[in-house]
């Protein structure tokens, strides 16, 4: 059986997109075909055994194109090994009231679709720069100091570990 991995993502500022990144290199290095794509690009998973699915939350909400794609291949992923990952806390020094709370918002977003049931789930540190940011997102998070906790050793650890939850 060929082992074939869709790292799918999206993102509005670009770590995610990093993050992405790391996991797709890091599955290749470990000996997989992988396809990196943002999620709205991609248009089959016909020829996948595993997936992975990472995208930033926002206000609340994890990025609508993640949302969108559960809903679009619900078929398909109801039956496949499914990862999952979100971009979100940004306060340095580490809180935990917010990681926590990020946690809580990705269930909270993936309970809507009661069908999905994800391998593995897990929450990164983000970045935040209110110089990017236009709006409306300037007004919800411009008075922020500039941050970013984005650790891609933590995400390269926990690529690390996807084959063996992928079984
Ligand atoms: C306007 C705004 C709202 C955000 N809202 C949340 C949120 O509700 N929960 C959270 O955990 N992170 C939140 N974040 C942090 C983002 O998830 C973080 O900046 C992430 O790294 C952005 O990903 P991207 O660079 O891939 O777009 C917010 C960031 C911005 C700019």
């Amino acid at each position: 059986m060929s082992s074939k991995i869709l790292v799918g993502y999206a993102t509005r500022y670009g770590s995610t997109k990093e993050a992405a990144e790391v996991i797709a290199t890091t599955l290749q290095e470990g000996g997989f075909e992988v396809d990196l794509l943002p999620v709205r690009d991609v248009r089959t998973l016909e020829n996948y055994n595993a997936v992975v699915l990472g995208a930033p939350l926002f206000m609340f909400h994890w990025h609508k194109d993640a949302l969108r794609f559960l809903a679009r291949f619900q078929k398909v992923l109801g039956n496949l090994p499914v990862a999952v990952f979100a971009l979100g806390p940004v306060t340095d020094p580490y809180k935990e009231e917010e990681w926590q709370g990020a946690r809580d918002q990705l269930e909270k977003e993936l309970a809507k679709h009661s069908w999905f049931k994800p391998a593995a789930l897990e929450i990164f540190g983000g970045r935040l720069d209110p110089q990017k940011m236009g709006f409306p997102m300037k007004m919800f998070a411009g008075q922020m100091p500039a941050s970013d906790i984005v650790d891609l050793a933590a995400v390269r650890k926990w690529a690390e570990r996807l084959p063996a939850i992928f079984g």
